[in-house]
């Protein structure tokens, strides 16, 4: 009997390369596990009408954790023309699985570091102001995304429903959206509580002080979003007091990617709502390479699923092509929350070295190695 096991959840498009090159990479670890493969994602759509079938979830509760490939995911519309016709017309609405995941498991933090590894020709160089030399601005990034509220809570509504109009309007700035015509109105609602807000920053904060990390960022918009970006201020606010010797500060969504733009090695540790959390870990990836260097934990109290920040690239899907690093990275952050800080530290640390020694590199780096190219060569050089 294995020590672990691993929900394998390749998903779509370029997950199953880089899970394939992942796997290379564990199994030649010795990590001691079981991976039991799982269906998850859009052929189960099209052909169930379920992009998470019931089977997955109980087999999911079996397991010490998931790891995770990559989705496809689709507007309504799209999602629908492509059930196969049995399924069509029969009022099936797709959700995306992932994010299904996150909420049944109540996997309610997203860690997602960004690191420049030295070496990296894509890493940021800043302009020939903030940077005259040109050289890689140092970046040591880490987004703590609430993963099960906010705008991703799946409170929408199309058309508007008159009771739902109704009860909306105690507020009197509902009141015009009837003259437009409730069938022609659409909502989707941003709900926060105060146990997310609280947790989510607690951990931002508990992880930095951990980490000898010196400053945490806030990124809100509570000068418009009164309510909910207010509360989670708050929140901020009060854990934030606890941590006397942490610089807690605060910037809206839109400033925060200008400033992180123009000084990325200025920021550490970032916390942010849902969709918040979603649009700055791309722009922290960009800045280190892109979406093949960024990785991501989900986290619950008792179980997880890690996966790479980036989507499924169709146009790539199966062709050995895309970079694993970022696929990597993530069997780095599962190693550790298994404890297993010895393998987790000798991956991250081959992973560095292939990205210095620059001999093998996916296309995105200029070169013509294999997505399981580099596996190998960091299997190599894990020792
Ligand atoms: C991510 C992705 C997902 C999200 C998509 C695939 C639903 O963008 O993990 O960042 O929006 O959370
Ligand atoms: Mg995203």
């Amino acid at each position: 009997m294995s020590k672990y096991r691993i929900a394998w959840m390749p998903g779509d498009g370029v997950g199953n390369d880089v899970m394939e090159a992942c796997r290379i990479v564990l199994d030649g670890m010795k990590l001691d596990a079981e991976y039991i493969p799982c269906d998850i994602g859009w052929d189960f759509w099209c052909k169930e009408g379920n992009a998470l079938p019931d089977r997955t979830v109980k087999a999911l509760e079996g397991t010490t954790c998931g790891l995770f490939g990559a989705i496809t995911s689709k507007p309504q519309d799209e999602a629908k023309e492509e059930l196969i016709p049995e399924l069509k017309g029969k009022g099936l609405v797709y959700f995306s699985p992932i994010v299904k995941l996150r909420q049944m498991f109540n996997l309610h933090t997203n860690m997602r570091p960004c690191r420049s590894y030295p070496g990296n020709p894509l890493n940021f160089r800043g302009n020939l102001i903030t940077n005259p030399g040109g050289g890689e601005i140092p970046i040591d990034q880490i987004v703590f995304r609430e993963n099960t509220e906010g705008m991703y809570g799946g409170v929408e509504f199309f058309p508007l429903p008159e009771s739902v109009y109704e009860a909306l309007s105690l507020n009197p700035k509902m009141k015009p959206w009837k003259a437009k015509g409730l069938e022609s109105v659409a909502l989707s609602t941003r709900i926060v509580s105060t146990k997310g807000c609280t947790s989510i920053c607690s951990q931002a904060f508990a992880y930095a002080q951990a980490t000898g990390r010196k400053r945490v960022t806030l990124i809100e918009k509570p000068n418009v979003l009164r309510e909910t970006g207010g509360l989670m201020t708050r929140c901020f606010r009060e854990v934030a007091k606890a941590y006397p010797k942490i610089w807690a500060d605060e910037a809206n969504i839109d400033a925060i990617c200008m400033w992180m733009f123009k000084n990325p090695q200025d920021y550490s540790v970032l916390v942010a709502e849902n969709m918040f959390g979603d649009i700055v870990s791309d722009l922290c990836a960009g800045l280190i390479g892109g979406l093949g260097f960024a990785p991501s934990a989900n986290l619950g109290d008792t179980y997880a699923v890690f996966e790479p920040t980036h989507g499924s690239a169709p146009k790539y899907s199966g062709q050995y092509k895309v970079n694993p690093i970022a696929m990597l990275l993530t069997a780095k952050m599962m190693l550790d929350w298994l404890k297993e800080s010895d393998k987790a530290s000798r991956l991250e640390s081959a992973v560095a070295r292939v990205i210095k020694e620059g001999t093998v590199r996916t296309y995105d780096l200029g070169g013509k190695a294999s997505t399981l190219d580099v596996a190998r060569e960091v299997l190599r050089l894990v020792g």
